[in-house]
């Protein structure tokens, strides 16, 4: 296990579509898993996809128990989520500050899904289908975006906000 550099925003790696895992339950993806929980849980993350670590593979981990920065509201189950398959339930649309590992120090308003339906496979192969709403379900609509190549600024609708977090005097951390 070892913690992994985080790839920031201009890397084109970050661009790349990822291919699909096609075995499960391997010393390989296991491997990635553990560098990827040990790499999210150093940088304080809600979330992170592999290309976040420079692996184009269709593998996102995001949640978790405790976490001082977030409201109880906030909570997310800790899920390792691979070859995910997402729709949006309803047409709602909501605003909220995001923020992403691989855009340090910078937070921005982003539209999302207010509902979604979401499945997928953990690492042993075992089929995960789920809806969420609220933070829940913009968690998992960012990472879902890193494995098409989208950054969250790609999202954005007004660029005024979009900053350095240590400029602004009042925003609610997400993701
Ligand atoms: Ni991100």
């Amino acid at each position: 296990m070892s913690v992994r550099p985080i790839l920031k925003m201009g890397d084109p790696r970050l661009l790349r579509k990822s291919m699909p895992v096609r075995e499960f339950g391997t010393p390989e993806l296991k491997a990635l898993l553990d560098d990827m929980f040990e790499t999210m849980t150093a940088a304080d993350g809600a979330g992170l996809a592999a290309p976040q670590i420079g692996v184009p593979l269709k593998v996102v981990i995001f949640g978790f128990e405790n976490n001082r920065d977030l409201p109880e509201t906030h909570a997310i189950p800790k899920t390792v989520l691979i070859n995910p398959v997402i729709r949006p339930v309803g047409d709602m649309v909501e605003e909220a500050w995001e923020g992403c590992l691989s855009v340090p120090g910078m937070r921005g308003v982003v539209p999302r899904w207010s509902k979604v339906h979401y499945e997928g496979f953990d690492q042993n192969g075992q089929h995960i289908s789920r809806e969420a709403t609220g933070f829940h379900a913009r968690v998992v609509q960012h990472e879902l975006d890193h494995l098409e190549g989208i950054l969250y600024p790609m999202r954005m609708r007004d660029l005024s906000l979009f900053g350095f977090i240590e400029a602004m005097d009042t925003v609610e951390p997400e993701e």
